[in-house]
């Protein structure tokens, strides 16, 4: 199983945060964001890690976390992403690095509480496609919504004014190496960007998706206020 982590983006919602460093270098309490993905991947058991970023802070990445000792990593990997293409598109870039292996995807502002252990292992013995993790929240519109039919997920949509559940999708995905094959066929959507929403959806329609409901606290780190939960959280946490 590889482990992913996307870390690009131009962070336009956390100006003047993000004018002069990549969001994910930022403060999460007592450390910089980029280390709680990296953590929650060690912690489930994967070392094979990929950071996918971008931008003119790209080589900060290696300044700070070098080849991941910090984390008992012996090597860390590191591609680039040109422009703005979405998230898809910075997931497409681990092609080579996957190799037709198993993958989880964490997106690099994503901060949780417990381990995702036992999610990891149970998608291992899933013989094919991708698995999700959802999470209640008090503001669906911000994310990606499922649509629940008795225990199914029967459609995700992005951003939907009128979310279909209380859950978001979280940024922590699971999948086969289909995913390149999916990314190839996406056209970008509205906010010209490839989605990864759209690529759950092809999942979904092959009935190919599992999804469990995340234990523990969730936030992205995607606002000012989430940001400034993601420390409170975190600081809760330490003590
Ligand atoms: C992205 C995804 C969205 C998901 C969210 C989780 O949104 O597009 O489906 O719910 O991450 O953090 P973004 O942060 O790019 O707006």
């Amino acid at each position: 199983m590889k482990g992913v982590i996307l870390a690009g983006g131009l962070g336009k919602r956390l100006e003047p945060l993000t004018r002069i460093t990549n969001k994910h270098l930022l403060p999460v309490y007592n450390k910089p964001m980029i280390y709680y993905p990296i953590q929650t991947l060690v912690e489930a058991g994967i070392k094979d890690i990929l950071i996918v970023t971008g931008g003119a802070h790209a080589g900060e990445f290696l300044r700070l976390l070098g080849n991941g000792g910090e984390f008992g990593l012996k090597h860390i990997n590191y591609t680039y992403q040109k422009g703005e293409g979405g998230i898809a598109e910075a997931l497409g870039l681990a092609e080579h690095f996957v190799d037709n292996d198993k993958v989880v995807v964490v997106l690099g502002d994503n901060i949780i509480e417990k381990s995702i252990r036992q999610y990891v292992e149970d998608f291992e013995k899933q013989p094919k496609g991708a698995k999700i993790l959802i999470k209640e929240v008090d503001d669906p519109e911000r994310f990606g919504v499922p649509e629940i039919k008795g225990d199914k997920i029967i459609n995700i949509e992005e951003k939907p004014k009128k979310p279909k559940s209380k859950y978001a999708v979280t940024g922590i995905y699971m999948y086969d190496a289909r995913v390149f094959n999916i990314i190839k066929t996406l056209k970008p959507s509205g906010r010209g960007e490839l989605e990864i929403t759209d690529v759950i959806n092809d999942y979904i329609s092959r009935s190919e998706m599992t999804y469990s409901v995340l234990d523990g606290f969730w936030t992205d780190c995607g606002t000012h206020e989430s940001l400034l939960k993601a420390s409170n959280l975190i600081a809760e946490k330490e003590r």
